[in-house]
């Protein structure tokens, strides 16, 4: 499982660690929201550090389809359905200000990227609703989208029968323009500490950063870690994080030219990569879908196959060379959270909610995050600016919210019904599953990973969900709010910071 983009394992840049060092700004985080916030502070004048847990682009930057488009699917139609159009546009404008930055930084930093039109299709008649819905919210929102009549429709090699276009937008190597902006960060004098987990974050007098290395100390500090890793306003509970699969294919033929996305299902996302965009010396297609919130799914490696046979079917002779997947978080209303953390003392801030769209949202977070660090006159900040910053919740939005909340609590209670189930010892995994059984009332975790059979407790650190395997990552992966564990219990992601706790191998046999 790994991402075309990471096509061959690259070194993180990085600084030496000292601890207790002082900076202007600790961003926590190197994906794109980090590193991109981290150089628009560098270029202020700030003094920045970026500290990640592993790698630059280590998770979902390094991770998705790479398409950066003001279309998104059927956001905006999402969007209007319950709030008013100002706030569409303002989130439209968001977001071309942020694909604006990025394709700019591009531009400076020589990361080439292709503009394609992308799409946004149905599949069958009972799609075409929903397109319509997006084109006419798109164009409220002052995009110039074409609802495309049949005979204009783009000769595909897949169903379509209806789709909204929208031209000049972007296919770029995510990998490619992360690494750029570290690079960047780093010429200009900034720190970046890579492999450094940060297990806390406060915002009193001597605001800090604590890692398992020891506590850094800034004025400022910025949480981009997907969601944030600390629970003040509870905005673990406020997003849902949403796991997709991708695959990359050689396909045979001429490539598509066009980006596409369905509305209806199988949801389906289909991104051509030719060498100018992509790593490799040869065209080929990114396919990416059946996603799922996290730990809530009875087969991650039979969703990957499904996409695998899809691209198959309908592209005779695709030879796949890539699976990966990727999780990414999405608000109850689809409008990202950005800005200071409750309780923060305006000192710590952060960014989360990108709904699987964060290549103009994450940079569009950034450009709001540092206008708030560096105190930009509010008059002087963009309108978007200020009107998405003043959220507006409705009643449909509460209710969106209740349901995941109700989801949440039916899968806390069927965790620990379920672990009941089954009493400790079991017998010894076959290799790459993982079962959960119950010990004196404690769920165990037991998985066989690469011929070791390892023990750990599956109740998860964040708040106490009983976790599930996943069969694609061999992994732990909580119900709850998607948090997400290795077999021996090192925390991948999630609100959750500590490890699992491992037990004795006896504990599960
Ligand atoms: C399958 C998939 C496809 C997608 N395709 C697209 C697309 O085509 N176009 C688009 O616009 N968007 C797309 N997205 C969404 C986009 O990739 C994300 O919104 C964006 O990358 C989020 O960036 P980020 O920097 O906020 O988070 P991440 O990239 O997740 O970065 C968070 C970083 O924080 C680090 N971290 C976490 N916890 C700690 C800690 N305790 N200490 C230190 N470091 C920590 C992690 O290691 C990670 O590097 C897709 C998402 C998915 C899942
Ligand atoms: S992520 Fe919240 S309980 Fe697991």
């Amino acid at each position: 499982m790994n991402p075309l983009w990471k096509i061959a394992p690259t070194a993180s840049p990085g600084s030496p660690f000292e601890p207790g060092a002082r900076h202007d700004v600790i961003i926590v985080g190197a994906g794109l929201t980090g590193l991109s916030t981290a150089v628009m502070l560098a270029r202020e004048g700030l003094d920045v550090a970026v500290i990640d847990a592993g790698g630059v682009g280590e998770l979902t930057t390094g991770a998705n389809t790479g398409k950066v488009t003001l279309l998104q699917g059927q956001t905006l139609a999402k969007i209007r359905r319950s709030h008013p159009i100002s706030l569409v546009r303002a989130y439209v404008d968001a977001n071309r200000a942020g694909m604006q930055w990025l394709t700019a930084f591009a531009d400076g930093a020589g990361v080439a990227y292709t503009r394609r039109t992308d799409h946004t299709y149905a599949q069958s008649p009972g799609g075409l609703d929903a397109v319509r819905a997006q084109h006419f919210a798109a164009r409220e929102a002052g995009l110039a989208t074409r609802l495309l009549a049949p005979a204009d429709l783009p000769a595909t090699p897949f169903p379509i029968v209806g789709a909204v276009a929208l031209e000049d937008q972007v296919t770029i190597d995510p990998m490619l323009v992360t690494q750029a902006l570290a690079r960047e960060l780093l010429a200009a004098g900034g720190t970046l500490h890579t492999g450094i987990r940060a297990t806390g974050a406060n915002g009193r007098t001597d605001s800090r950063v604590e890692t398992a290395a020891g506590p850094l100390f800034a004025r400022h500090i910025v949480l981009a870690t997907g969601t944030p890793i600390i629970d003040r306003g509870l905005y673990f509970a406020k997003t849902r994080g949403l796991r997709s699969y991708c695959v990359a294919l050689r396909v045979p033929g001429d490539a598509l030219d066009g980006t596409f996305i369905s509305v209806d299902d199988p949801n389906r996302s289909i991104r051509p990569v030719s060498p100018a965009d992509g790593p490799g010396e040869t065209a080929q297609l990114v396919v990416g879908g059946n996603g799922h919130p996290v730990g809530r799914s009875d087969g991650e490696t039979a969703a990957i196959e499904d996409l695998v046979a899809w691209t198959r079917q309908h592209f005779p002779g695709a030879e796949e060379t890539h699976r990966w997947s990727a999780q990414d978080y999405e608000s109850h209303n689809l409008i990202p959270f950005v800005g200071a953390m409750p309780r923060g003392l305006g000192r710590i801030r952060f960014a989360t909610g990108y709904a699987k769209w964060g290549l103009s949202n994450a940079p569009a977070a950034a450009l709001r995050l540092t206008a708030e660090i560096v105190g930009t006159d509010r008059h002087d900040r963009p309108r978007w600016m200020t009107s998405i910053g003043t959220r507006l919740t409705v009643p449909a939005d509460i209710v969106r919210g209740a349901a995941e909340s109700g989801r949440v609590a039916a899968a806390a209670a069927s965790g620990w019904s379920r672990a009941e189930t089954r009493a400790v010892p079991v017998p010894r995994p076959a290799e790459g599953t993982g079962v959960v059984a119950n010990r004196a009332g404690h769920p165990v975790a037991v998985s066989t990973v690469g011929g070791v059979t390892r023990a750990v407790s599956a109740v998860c650190t964040h708040l106490g969900g009983v976790l599930d395997w996943n069969d694609a990552e061999c992994t732990w992966d909580c119900p709850l709010h998607a948090s997400r564990f290795a077999p021996d219990g090192t925390r991948i992601e999630g609100p959750a910071l500590r490890d699992l706790p491992g037990l004795p191998r006896s504990s599960g046999r």
